[in-house]
């Protein structure tokens, strides 16, 4: 049976399909003029959003949001049916732009359906007029041992996507500033994780060194496009131990050999980046898998670092476990000037198709980003 015909597809995809709809109850959508973080959010055709882990990209008038397509049970984190993509004029209100890269059904494909993909995220590329979408991979039945950052590319915002390939970034290539020693340096691998002599070695690179002639892991990720139009991947790495920030070549498509290890053993993940006032901003989390923890700030004078630690940028009653949710995206709003709005996902792993978004306001005017809860708000609130 040929199972790329469309028909056969649908077959497949249908079952699937009907446990992807989560309905938010008896609610039928109507028009939204503000956010309410962590309640049921409908799209157009009253369905509960369903971009976990996204990110969103301007063009023009509009706002499309990419993220995970969840579906219900306890595979729900699975990626069963792709990567999924809406738009928005206002940001309120989301029309669903569908599934704009499928998972394959064909068993040699690295995408193929049961694999993990999280965390999408699409930039333009202005040189090639490409849309490019890198993501978090974890190949079929290896939970997340693969660690690779996985590449999809489009002549159009809403897809198709075409997968290109994944891999693990920067084989055979060292990090801004490792001296001589270290890269030279023999590890004592039977060090007991967790104790002071294992730290000292993760933050000197022993991971790093480990991984250099097979590549970096690349888990939780971000693409951040700067101000000049250079592009740089930021993934949790070295066993989730140390981010790593990499430029990518100039058409988005690869890793450059420009890459750098950001707060080493600090055990950051989630990472969003932002940019206020010459400064360049990140959140992350730390490592919880699926259960929150308090968020981080870090700030630098350049991407590529050093970084500073901050400390947590939320305040209020819930901020240690940055109101029951973990970061993905901040969003510069276009047309407000040093307007921020934080991005985060509250993360349902029994029913992971239920899982709910938190978008609240950063505020700058204390001179460092900070983060409140607000049952509802709107945009009207940068203007106060
Ligand atoms: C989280 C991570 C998610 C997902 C999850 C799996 O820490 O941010 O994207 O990978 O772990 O447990």
């Amino acid at each position: 049976m040929q199972t790329n015909h469309p028909i056969v597809l649908l077959l497949i995809m249908l079952p699937l399909m009907g446990t992807s709809c989560f309905r938010g109850g008896e609610n039928e959508y109507k028009r939204y003029n503000h956010f309410q973080p962590g309640k049921v959010w409908l799209d157009n055709d009253s369905i509960h959003i369903n971009a976990h882990g996204g990110g969103i990209l301007v063009r023009g008038d509009t706002y499309y949001w990419f993220g995970e397509h969840k579906t219900a049970g306890r595979h729900g984190n699975r990626a069963l049916v792709g990567i999924g993509c809406y738009s928005s004029k206002d940001l309120y209100n989301w029309t669903n732009e569908g599934i704009v890269l499928a998972v394959s059904q064909d068993t040699a494909s690295e995408i193929i359906q049961g694999c993990l993909m999280e965390r999408p995220k699409v930039v333009f590329n202005e040189s090639t007029g490409k849309y490019v979408m890198w993501f978090h991979l974890e190949l079929k039945g290896q939970e997340y041992t693969a660690a690779r950052t996985g590449l999809a590319v489009s002549d159009h915002v809403t897809g198709p996507y075409t997968y290109i390939r994944s891999f693990r970034p920067n084989a055979g290539t060292w990090p801004m500033g490792f001296t001589e020693a270290q890269k030279n340096r023999i590890d004592n691998t039977s060090l007991e994780w967790w104790t002071e002599p294992w730290e000292l070695a993760v933050v000197d690179g022993s991971l790093a060194r480990r991984d250099f002639n097979a590549g970096q892991m690349s888990r939780d990720m971000t693409v951040y496009v700067d101000d000049d139009g250079k592009a740089y991947h930021v993934h949790a790495s070295e066993e989730n131990l140390t981010l790593h920030i990499s430029l990518l070549t100039e058409d988005y498509l690869d890793f450059e050999e420009t890459w750098t290890r950001v707060l080493p053993a600090g055990h950051n993940e989630a990472p969003a980046i932002f940019k206020t006032d010459g400064k360049y901003y990140m959140i992350t989390s730390g490592c919880t898998g699926w259960a929150p923890n308090a968020a981080r700030l870090s700030v630098a004078d350049q991407l590529l670092g050093p970084w500073e630690y901050l400390g947590n940028p939320c305040v209020g009653e819930g901020a240690d476990l940055t109101f029951d949710s973990q970061s993905t995206f901040v969003l510069p709003v276009p047309g407000k000037k040093d307007t921020f709005i934080f991005m985060a996902d509250r993360w349902k792993p029994t029913n992971p198709i239920n899982g709910r978004y938190v978008w609240l306001p950063i505020r700058l005017e204390t001179g460092q980003p900070v983060i409140a809860w607000h049952d509802a708000w709107d945009l009207s609130i940068f203007d106060q």
